[in-house]
């Protein structure tokens, strides 16, 4: 049977296309460390576990297409806490962070409507613009200024009659980037002088390191008919699984336009709404104590990855990845080598090559995204499977005597 041309087109996820590999050599009983995949090993607040354990209704009922007003509410106060000011009228549940960003692409835009984002980007953005037949447009950054925000001319040169906004991500996934106020501002003054949107994806927001501060783009109320932040529960409250994320503007008319898609498809789902709204009372300290974890796993593996001969990375400021350049002919030909022919002491590991992060053909492909989700002792030991597993591959695949 023939499937859509449309779907033929579609990328498979750089992050989970090498997961046949993966389970082959776990079938072997090698033990793979997965760094290919943000998800985290950090437990979830124990307020959202008991909130599940004690849902106490007789029926799992659909509830409202926006969201739940409980929930609202409560993120209302949560981005108090921030300095930020939205009502439960600017905030729409959805099925994860995810589903907000499908939204907004076909909320505002047109097929062959475009996009400008900064590359690398998060790698899933492709499948969403495809499904909406958005355009997306580049604008490369680069490794050697820790992937900063490219100039503003930059942007402004790919902008046409086409242009709906700018996507960004900060912290950004996969590079660690945490863009500045200067840099938001300036955005916003580009994206007020040719009357587009800007779109920032803070589903990292509280993993900032080195006493880096975050600035939210919902903190530029100048702007706010502009503006529209995503968000999520997935990494904040180590909840992937759960499907909860939210989109937040205080320009109505999106939300109201979003709406009927929110309609469609139903609601968001129910039980775990309940379960982020207790996660949302969980004391300050769990995030806190989240965010210092991964400043600590992040300090493991880039101190140990810049020790391997030939691996460029540098100190990400947020999120929990960043993209190493790899002394190979091909990173994804080195994953596949890794998981199928490789172990070291009963062990390997996996990440996600970068090309499919890039929107620019050829670009990324000696480039790796690593995820540092993992506890110390994975972590030490992904990184030394990565130094050996580079000596036998260079060695015997690239033919290179060292
Ligand atoms: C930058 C970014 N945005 C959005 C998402 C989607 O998150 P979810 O749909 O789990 O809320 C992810 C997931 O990894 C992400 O890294």
């Amino acid at each position: 049977m023939q499937m859509s041309n449309r779907i033929s087109a579609f990328q498979c996820s750089p992050i989970r296309r090498l997961v046949p590999y993966a389970r082959e050599a776990a079938e072997k009983g090698i033990h793979v460390i997965h760094l290919n995949i943000g998800q985290p090993d950090i437990k979830t607040p124990k307020e959202a576990l008991e909130a599940i354990h004690n849902y106490g209704e007789d029926i799992i009922e659909y509830g409202r297409s926006e969201g739940e007003v409980e929930l609202r509410r409560g993120l209302v106060k949560y981005y108090k806490k921030y300095g930020i000011t939205v009502d439960e009228d600017d905030i729409m549940i959805t099925t994860g962070g995810s589903e907000a960003i499908q939204f907004i692409f076909m909320t505002l835009c047109d097929p062959y409507d475009e996009f400008i984002i900064p590359e690398p980007y998060y790698t899933n953005v492709a499948t969403f613009a495809n499904i909406a037949m958005v355009t997306l447009r580049p604008v490369t950054s680069s490794p050697d200024d820790n992937f900063a925000l490219p100039s503003i001319e930059e942007f402004e040169k790919r902008i046409n009659k086409k242009t709906m906004g700018i996507l960004l991500c900060s912290p950004n996934n996969p590079t660690g980037h945490v863009y500045t106020r200067g840099e938001l501002k300036a955005l916003l003054e580009l994206c007020k002088k040719h009357d587009i949107f800007l779109v920032v994806d803070e589903v990292y927001r509280e993993f900032c390191y080195d006493g880096k501060t975050f600035t939210s783009i919902l903190s530029f109320p100048e702007y706010s008919d502009r503006i529209i932040c995503i968000d999520s529960f997935s990494k904040r409250f180590s909840m992937c699984g759960a499907r909860v994320g939210a989109i937040v503007t205080h320009n109505r008319e999106v939300l109201d336009s979003a709406l009927k898609l929110a309609q469609a498809r139903l609601c968001p789902p129910a039980v775990e709404q309940v379960a982020a709204t207790a996660a949302l009372t969980a004391p300050d300290e769990y995030v806190e104590n989240v965010r210092a974890e991964y400043e600590h796993r992040r300090n493991v593996l880039i101190s140990s990855m810049q020790k391997i001969p030939g691996v460029r990375c540098s100190l990400p400021k947020g999120a929990f990845y960043f993209v190493a350049d790899l002394p190979v002919d091909d990173a994804e030909k080195f994953d596949i080598f890794m998981l199928r022919d490789f172990s070291y002491q009963g062990c390997t590991v996996m990440f996600a090559p970068a090309d499919g992060f890039y929107v620019t053909p050829g670009l990324g492909h000696t480039e790796a995204r690593f995820a540092y989700v993992l506890n110390e002792k994975e972590l030490l030991m992904a990184a030394k499977c990565l130094e050996e597993g580079l000596k036998v591959y260079r060695r015997d695949v690239m033919g290179i005597k060292e």
